[in-house]
């Protein structure tokens, strides 16, 4: 895995994204830490990668839609840079630029787990490319929600065509999600996904409080 590149960091903004396997708690814990941020007196824009753009649901639809059949790799992994690409344009750079916490439901890393490690794409030319598509764009911290896909899984009744490509590959996407965090432990925080959901935010807020220059509160053992 190449060094970490270098940071086109958020302007006046804090940009804040979760990840991590499928139905390991991301969409719980995201709405949980903007409904703090917001009781902080902050704006906050809750968002989501792919789909969170006109262009993007399409493209969403496009790469999850069992109906296509056969989608190469590269053009999966081309349509989510894409979906990347229009969503910090669109989303996320004008909120940070504004001065809003911007919380985001995956990003670049799901790209890298799930194109890169996942599949037959060397993962380094994926993250350049995701790199490019988001123009450097990485993120202030970035929580990981660690845990064993088929726990993650089993809680997921209608499967798309992802989650049902088979244990492999998220077996791989986790090891890479937990290497990527490795990487760089300054920008991410790592936590056991099946920790009480209340645990889990207070420790998510401990940990976001400092970025955005707020009391974090105490964390209870
Ligand atoms: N800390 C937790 N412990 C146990 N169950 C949890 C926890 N957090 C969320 N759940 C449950 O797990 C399921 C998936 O949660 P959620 O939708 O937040 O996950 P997700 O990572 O956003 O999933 P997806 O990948 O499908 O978007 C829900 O039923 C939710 O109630
Ligand atoms: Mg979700």
């Amino acid at each position: 895995m190449p060094p970490v590149p270098p940071q086109n960091t958020a302007p006046d903004g804090v940009f804040i994204v979760f990840e991590g396997g499928d139905g390991v708690g991301k969409s719980t814990q995201a709405r949980r830490l903007a409904d703090w941020v917001r009781q902080q007196g902050r704006e906050v824009v809750l968002t989501f990668q792919p789909g969170d753009t006109a262009i993007g649901a399409t493209l969403r639809d496009l790469v999850l839609n069992p109906t296509w059949g056969d989608v190469s790799p590269r053009a999966e992994a081309l349509m989510y840079a894409a979906d990347k690409a229009q969503h910090v344009h669109e989303v996320v750079m004008p909120a940070l630029r504004r001065g809003a916490v911007v919380i985001s439901d995956r990003y670049v890393d799901s790209m890298l787990a799930y194109q890169g490690a996942g599949r037959v794409l060397d993962p380094d030319r994926v993250e350049q490319i995701a790199r490019w598509a988001t123009d450097d764009l990485l993120p202030d911290l970035t929580v990981l929600l660690d845990l064993d896909p088929d726990r993650g899984l089993a809680t997921i009744r209608d499967k798309d065509r992802l989650e049902d490509a088979g244990a492999d590959l998220h077996l791989r996407a986790r090891q890479f999600f937990l290497d990527l965090a490795a990487r760089d432990p300054e920008h991410y925080l790592v936590l056991p996904a099946r920790t009480g959901v209340r645990k889990l935010a207070e420790l998510v807020r401990a940990r976001v409080a400092p970025l955005l220059s707020v009391p974090g509160g105490t964390v209870a053992p």
